[in-house]
């Protein structure tokens, strides 16, 4: 028999990060005063080797059908960034800032899951439970949003004790917590909210998910001050982490994969909030997509978001500097990166850009690594430097090396295909990519490939 004592430990309260000590300043976010102490729950391993009984199977032997296992929403953007469907027994966490939509979206979904049917040919059932709303509230969302179906549960409660009970009372296969903040247990140390409730409650509503097999979904606000534990507390514990953001332009909700055990991470789902609850955005590249004139300094690229192409539009604003130094302001690109595209334009044109300050953006507020936008960004600049008026129905994509040449990019194809569906007359992209294209699907589009070596031709291509 083992038997391992209560432990303390020390948990940064923004980013989890763990300690042994008490540390004034966090050694991985650099938050100040963030450690809180959280005892570690006893582990006691009474259980003899004797009892223990072994399920091993030849990998081989081991069946397995997809659609067995996931509940399809038929919500395509969420069964796309859950990895085609909800896994069945899977612990999912949904976090976000209060009031981005967390509940309407859950609702939303809930609607989804209840009129779906298990491989018996039953309705799956759904207990909604949430601390921080009352049943009548919930129910005045659920009228707004149409939803009225009878396998709906709606509990309102703050008890975790409670709220496992009533799972089996109404035989629910599926869970959603709404939110984690708000539910304690009487068997945890601390209070409501505290780094020990939250991970403690977690961690009980994982043990029910994986031994009953019920699907589970927690809901969790980011607090960027304030003292809740927050949801980046839990990410390590649970199987897929989904933030849910809210998008500077118009209605805009972006729901990101931060880590999911049974899909791809770098997939996004793109919803509008309306009147009428959350909408999906199936054609992001129509949305990410503002300016439809000509203008001086504004790129269509086309960039890849987990599978999917989406055009979008990178800025770029040239004035005279008043700095010993110019400003270099960058949004939504990789700054680093920004500025080898500056220092090989200036190196391999000829231009100086000393005078001037830079101002880069992406327009919509989308974020991308891709260094695809490279050759963007570089004409962006070129043309506001020259006051050139750019083609708006021209793209351009294309890496930029460090001796100016323009390097080949993945997804190709794809790219071509979005651009010359949505009605470009022109596309510049590297020369090395030629001989990828897939150029069947172009004979019937009026889509124009120009293949483009060397930055140096820049007066070509502008
Ligand atoms: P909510 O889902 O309550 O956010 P969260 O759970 O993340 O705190 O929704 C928040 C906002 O959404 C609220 O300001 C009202 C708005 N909303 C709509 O615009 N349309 C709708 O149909 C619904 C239900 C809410
Ligand atoms: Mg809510």
């Amino acid at each position: 028999m083992k038997k391992r004592t209560e432990q303390t430990i020390f948990v940064c309260k923004e980013c989890g990060y763990e300690s042994v000590k008490w540390l004034g300043k966090c050694p991985e976010c650099g938050s100040w005063n963030s450690f809180v102490e959280f005892k570690q729950a006893k582990i006691e391993m009474g259980r003899k080797i004797s009892d223990f009984q072994s399920e091993v199977k030849r990998l081989n032997e081991i069946s397995y059908d997809e659609k067995e296992y996931r509940i399809i929403t038929g919500i395509s953007e969420f069964d796309r960034i859950m990895g085609g469907g909800i896994v069945l027994g899977s612990v999912t966490l949904i976090g976000g800032e209060p009031g981005v939509g967390k509940s309407t979206l859950m609702l939303q979904i809930a609607d989804r899951i209840v009129s779906t049917k298990n491989i018996n040919g039953q309705y799956y059932k759904l207990l909604y439970a949430s601390g921080e709303e009352s049943i009548q509230q919930i129910k005045l969302r659920a009228e707004r949003l149409n939803i009225r179906n009878e396998n709906i549960f709606i509990l309102s409660e703050t008890s975790l004790e409670n709220i496992v009970k009533v799972v089996e009372e109404v035989s629910a296969d599926v869970l959603i917590i709404d939110s984690i903040q708000t539910i304690f247990s009487d068997f945890l140390p601390n209070i409501q909210g505290s780094v020990a409730q939250i991970r403690g409650v977690t961690a009980e509503v994982i043990r029910l998910a994986k031994t009953k097999n019920i699907t589970v979904f927690i809901l969790g606000h980011i607090t960027k001050e304030g003292d809740i534990a927050g949801p980046k507390l839990l990410e390590h514990m649970v199987d897929t982490v989904l933030y849910f953001e809210s998008e500077t332009v118009q209605n805009y909700r972006i729901l990101r994969v931060y880590k999911n055990r049974f899909g791809s991470t770098s997939e996004i789902g793109i919803f509008e909030m309306t009147s009428f609850g959350l909408k999906e955005i199936p054609n992001p590249s129509e949305f990410f997509i503002q300016h439809s004139e000509n203008l001086v300094g504004t790129i269509t690229t086309c960039i890849i978001e987990g599978t999917r192409p989406i055009l979008t539009q990178i800025q770029a604003l040239l004035t005279k500097s008043y700095f010993p130094q110019p400003r270099r302001v960058v949004n939504g690109i990789d700054y680093n990166r920004a500025m080898l595209v500056i220092s090989v334009l200036e190196k391999y044109t000829g231009i100086n850009l000393i005078y001037e300050d830079i101002y880069l953006n992406i327009v919509s507020g989308l974020k991308t690594k891709e260094t695809v936008i490279d050759l963007p960004i570089l004409v962006s600049i070129y043309s506001s430097h020259k006051n050139i008026n750019i083609n708006s129905k021209s793209v351009y994509i294309g890496e930029v090396g460090l001796n100016g040449e323009v390097r080949p990019i993945g997804f190709i194809n794809e790219r071509i295909k979005e651009i010359s569906k949505l009605g470009y007359k022109k596309v510049f992209l590297p020369y090395e990519n030629k001989k990828n294209v897939d150029s069947s699907f172009l004979e019937k589009s009026n889509t124009e490939l120009i293949f483009v070596k060397s930055i140096k031709e820049i007066e070509k291509i502008v």
